[in-house]
Order: C-alpha cells, then structure tokens, then sequence
C-alpha cells in the first residue's frame, strides 16, 4: 500500500540539488554553485576549466585526479565537490610561478619521467605533497608513497629518479 501525500505545500522540503561552496583554489577565493553529486575533479575540470588533473580509472586506484586539499592528497574523482567547502585546494595549475615550473615539474622533465604524460599530474602532486613531509626520502619512501600512482609508460623508474632529484634541487 503507498502511502497517501501530503497536502500541496506540506510535508518536508525537496533536497537541494546544488549548494553554494566556497574555497581556496590556487591561491584564489571560489564560490560556485555546485550540484550535490557532482565529484571534485568534474568541479574542476568541467565546470572551473582546470583540466590539468586527470580522471583515468573514477574509482581511486590509479591516482591520475590527485589534487592537494588542505595540503594532503586526494583522489578528486571520488571527493563531492560540496565537500570542498571551505578548504584550501591546490592542482597542478596552482604549481608554476608564471613560465617559471615548480621544482617537482622541472625534475620530472629534468629526468624524463614522463611519456604520454596522463598520469603526470597526479604524480607531480603526490611528490609535492611527499617533500612537504619529507624532504629527503630514499628511493624505497618514494616507491612506497608512489604505491597507488599508477603510470601505463615510464616502467616508474624515472619517476623515482625525478622525485630523487627534485628532493636533491629542494631540500634544506
Ligand atoms: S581517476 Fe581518481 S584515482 Fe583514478
Ligand atoms: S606517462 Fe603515460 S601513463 Fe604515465
């Protein structure tokens, strides 16, 4: 048996369907109108323009969407872009200074750690965030931070390599 409905203008509200957020992206205050299921990397890709961060695998196994949110990593394909109200959001974009590349970009070039380069970004990020708390991690700290960044090109080896380097070129 269904239940009877209320009387027209009684009963709960309809759920939103989009909230206003606001955050830091890249240094910059955003406010946005964003649907309540759309995924932080569709805020950020198709809604912001910042396609820089990736979506490979839309399940959190491959790393290619991380972005920094509060200065930790995180996999934006499965992140509710509501939930990055209020936070402090850094991509790939926010790394540059200009034409001038982030030390971690430099030495991913500087040891050509990158082939197709879809999976880069992601790996930029997490190295970003790796130096962060360890400015000098041996190669067996970055396989282990590295472990759920998948790449389909390089064989990885180059990646430690450019991590190493851009430790060498940043560390105090
Ligand atoms: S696209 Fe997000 S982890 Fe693969
Ligand atoms: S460089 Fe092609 S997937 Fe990593």
């Amino acid at each position: 048996m269904t239940e009877p409905r209320p009387p027209e203008g009684e009963g709960p509200a309809p759920a939103a369907t989009s909230v206003v957020i606001a955050f830091r992206l890249n240094g910059r205050r955003v406010e946005t109108l964003a649907p309540v299921r759309l995924t932080a990397a569709e805020l950020l890709r198709d809604q912001l323009g910042l396609t820089g961060t990736k979506v490979s695998c839309g399940i959190q196994v491959c790393g290619a969407c991380t972005v920094l949110v509060d200065g930790a990593p995180a996999s934006s394909c499965c992140l509710l872009a509501v939930d990055l109200d209020g936070t402090e959001v850094v991509t790939v974009e926010g790394l540059a200074q200009g034409r001038e590349l982030h030390p971690v970009q430099e030495a991913f070039a500087a040891a050509n750690a990158l082939q197709c380069g879809y999976c880069t970004p992601g790996f930029v990020m997490m190295t970003v965030a790796l130096l962060a708390a360890d400015p000098r991690p041996d190669r067996a700290a970055v396989r282990e931070w590295l472990d759920g960044n998948l790449c389909r090109c390089t064989g990885y080896a180059p990646i430690e390599t450019a991590v190493i380097l851009a430790a060498e070129r940043t560390a105090p």
